[in-house]
């Protein structure tokens, strides 16, 4: 596990860029990934930048097809709606059996603030699955978490639970992934389909955002009173992932 590389696909933007540094943080061998190499490699120096504050750990960048072939497990992301041509441009250049992970939330906005937006395939991710190369798994997550706590390593504990749905090989990956940055708890969100229940959340959250001026909010699940490992042993003792 510790020897997997983690590309961050748009890791160059909000949600991204944090993944990136809460990633490269753990010790984990990280790639910004972006349309434009030169982009990639600006925002790999401003990360490791930052990063030079906490820890001698460092990132690299490249352009998202470069960055999925030596990747073992891709985050995705980018803004809904480009999500399924992003994927679908970089389909011949996944290394194979590799894990893709959606953290793309459809929205759109109305005069009372964003609404979620359900596509005719159910999800984001679903949509995505559709267009993926069949030897490369899936999962979705992190759809809940404000980038700007994700990005803010002065904020040493976040306050989030983390839903993950997917297959159950790529969902253990993601699950030990999420408990590397402290304060997240990954629990389980069955399978890909049920990617529509982290997704419709967000514009909730967000509309809280904007209008309370809060900071980024995040959801826990109330009275499952166990740690992220002790949920990792029982979903795996359970055959969940
Ligand atoms: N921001 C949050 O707090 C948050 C929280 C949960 C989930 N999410 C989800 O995470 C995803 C990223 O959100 P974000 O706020 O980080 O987005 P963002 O900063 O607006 O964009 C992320 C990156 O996407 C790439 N991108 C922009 N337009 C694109 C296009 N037309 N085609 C392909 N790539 C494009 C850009 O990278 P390059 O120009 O370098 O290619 C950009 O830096 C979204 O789907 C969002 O719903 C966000």
């Amino acid at each position: 596990m510790e020897n997997e590389t983690i590309a961050v696909l748009g890791g160059t933007g909000d949600l991204g860029f944090g993944l990136v540094l809460r990633f490269a943080l753990a010790g984990r061998r990280v790639i910004i990934g972006s349309r434009r190499h030169e982009k990639a490699l600006r925002r790999a120096g401003d990360a490791n930048k930052v990063l030079s504050r906490y820890t001698d750990n460092r990132v690299s960048g490249m352009v998202n097809s470069e960055a999925v072939g030596v990747a073992d497990i891709s985050f995705l992301t980018v803004p809904y709606p480009y999500h399924v041509e992003t994927v679908k441009g970089l389909n011949r250049n996944f290394k194979d059996k590799s894990i893709l992970v959606s953290t793309v939330v459809p929205m759109e906005k109305t005069d009372q603030g964003l609404k979620p937006v359900i596509p005719l395939e159910g999800s984001a991710a679903m949509e995505i699955r559709r267009v993926a190369p069949k030897n490369v798994k899936m999962a979705s997550a992190f759809h809940n978490v404000g980038a700007n706590d994700i990005q803010n390593l002065e904020k040493k504990e976040l306050n989030c639970d983390v839903i993950i749905c997917g297959e159950r090989e790529a969902k253990r990956k993601v699950m030990k992934l999420v408990k590397l940055i402290p304060g997240l708890r990954p629990i389980d969100g069955g399978p890909l389909e049920n990617s529509v229940i982290p997704e419709v959340l967000t514009p909730i959250l967000v509309n809280h955002v904007v209008k309370l001026k809060t900071g980024s909010l995040g959801i826990r699940i109330t009275n499952l009173n166990y740690s992220a490992d002790e949920l990792i042993k029982i979903y795996m003792e359970k055959g969940v992932i």
